[in-house]
């Protein structure tokens, strides 16, 4: 049996072992077994895509299958069998790439070949390469003339090692580009390279766009080259970051560098860089453009450190996060979960305190698949501390609170029931707005992601050993502030 055929009845065989509830409702898991990276976030055939790094036969990370999820709108997912195995003589491990409609109607993915080689001496080492795939959204061939891009195309100095994760584009003349990330071997830094095609098949190195500096992490991983908003954006993941700021953190984290791009002169000048998620858990995003021309961002709803922290008995491991609709807006990255998730909303509650203060929560403003947004209002309020405890009962909680002081925002799940010695506890600045804090709490059984400020900011978190019956949430303020809460639970047939 082929490798892929051996995916796919294992998959359908031990996915089925998986009781719904046993997963997130609306955000992806794998079918069983390992997930990473989203790849291959598309729109083809009038439903949406998700691909992702994809290893079903344990909960480790392992030789990179691809897998597939398919919906109506990102929220509602439906498995499909897996679609890429390493099982060609360029490749032990599918690593991550992107997806693309071409004019004849068939998908097209360009992935990474990743080669880990054993020597005669016994000595090893590896090759990454760039390779295609043209399928139907459910069944991929692999292109005979793989790999379509190899380090002979680099310049020189680049390693041979470090070479991934190609996103590709059509530009509007109808040719094809992609950036890869790289290495450059002299400085050991992680590099963006952008190639340029006449058919997606043929592939020239124009130019290395961005340099990790050594400040914004060593190498680099999973980069994204695009328009919106009037600015040109790159998103690169960046490895083993010391954060060079309190706007940053530190680990395996994903950067947003806004700027321009002159493609005439092929310059490219940034204007400035921020985290694109500061939460414990975010890595490898990818975005694509919708139908309608939203541009949209999936990422892997982990890190590094987090996702090595393998469940006793679970079947599935690690999630994507749900899919946000992106925005430039001064200078930043704006995010917010796509409005798809409205159609699943139910027993709607609003609350209004004008002049909210001590400890309170409120009748139907619970549980652990919701959607809750809560504004609060500083203005001449003598207020310190304002908190919000989610996920909670008498022994767990994550809280998320306010210092108006210092101006800055906590999260902490050092309550969350985990028991492994990952980030637990972040502070980061968060600016008022009209003297505003906006919170937005997407929950969903085994995560949370918070939006501040109508998207200004985000930060994701697993909740995996919090028990799903702890569903209070509970509202604090050590003096009076405006309060008003609307929350949705999100609920899916
Ligand atoms: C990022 C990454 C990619 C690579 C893939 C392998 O998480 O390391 O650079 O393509 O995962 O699974």
């Amino acid at each position: 049996m082929n490798l892929l055929e051996k995916a796919r009845k294992y998959e359908a065989l031990h996915g089925a072992e998986v009781a719904a509830e046993e997963r997130p409702l609306f955000h992806i898991s794998a079918q069983v077994g390992w997930l990473n990276d989203p790849n291959g976030f598309s729109f083809y055939k009038g439903k949406y895509h998700q691909f992702f790094q994809y290893h079903p036969y344990s909960n480790h990370w392992g030789p990179m299958h691809w897998g597939h999820c398919v919906s109506d709108d990102m929220t509602k997912w439906e498995y499909l069998p897996a679609v890429l195995a390493p099982d060609q003589p360029y490749e032990t491990g599918c690593f991550s790439g992107s997806a693309l409609t071409l004019d004849d109607g068939r998908q097209l993915f360009m992935y990474t070949s990743h080669l880990d080689h054993v020597y005669e001496d016994g000595s090893t080492g590896v090759t990454e390469t760039q390779s295609l795939a043209f399928g139907d959204g459910l069944n991929y061939e692999k292109y005979e003339g793989n790999p379509v891009i190899t380090a002979a195309d680099l310049p020189e100095g680049a390693s041979s090692a470090d070479f991934r994760d190609p996103k590709i584009w059509r530009e509007e003349d109808g040719t094809y580009a992609c950036v890869t990330v790289g290495r450059d071997l002299a400085t050991d830094e992680g590099q963006v390279y952008l190639f340029r095609s006449p058919d997606a098949i043929h592939w020239t190195y124009e130019q290395t766009l961005e340099k990790s500096g050594m400040v914004y992490g060593d190498m680099w991983e999973c980069p994204d080259f695009f328009r919106l908003d009037g600015k040109d954006v790159l998103l690169v993941g960046c490895m083993n970051m010391c954060a060079p700021s309190e706007d940053f953190r530190p680990g395996n984290c994903v950067i947003a560098i806004i700027g321009e791009y002159d493609r005439a002169t092929k310059t490219w000048k940034h204007e400035s860089i921020q985290a694109l998620d500061m939460g414990f858990d975010f890595y490898a995003s990818q975005t694509m453009v919708g139908p309608d021309g939203r541009c949209l961002l999936s990422g892997w709803m982990e890190s590094v450190e987090s996702g090595s922290c393998i469940r006793h008995g679970a079947k599935w491991q690690c999630m994507l996060s749900y899919p946000r609709e992106l925005h430039v807006k001064d200078g930043r990255i704006y995010q917010l979960p796509v409005r798809e998730i409205e159609k699943y909303y139910q027993n709607p509650v609003t609350v209004d305190e004008p002049a909210f203060c001590g400890t309170q929560s409120y009748a139907g403003v619970s549980g652990r698949v919701l959607d809750l947004t809560a504004e609060v209002s500083f203005e001449d309020s003598a207020c310190k501390t304002f908190a919000m405890k989610f996920a909670a009962d008498s022994r767990f909680e994550t809280v998320v609170s306010y210092d108006t002081a210092a101006g800055k925002l906590t999260v902490n799940r050092m309550k969350a029931g985990g028991h492994h010695d990952i980030a637990n506890l972040r502070t980061f600045p968060v600016k008022l707005h009209d003297g505003k804090l906006k919170l937005r709490l997407l929950l969903d059984r085994f995560s949370g992601e918070l939006f501040l400020n109508d998207g200004e900011y985000a930060f994701s978190l697993t909740l995996y050993e919090t028990p799903q019956d702890a569903q209070d949430i509970v509202f604090m303020a050590d003096a009076p502030v405006a309060l008003h809460i609307e929350k949705h639970d999100i609920v899916i047939d």
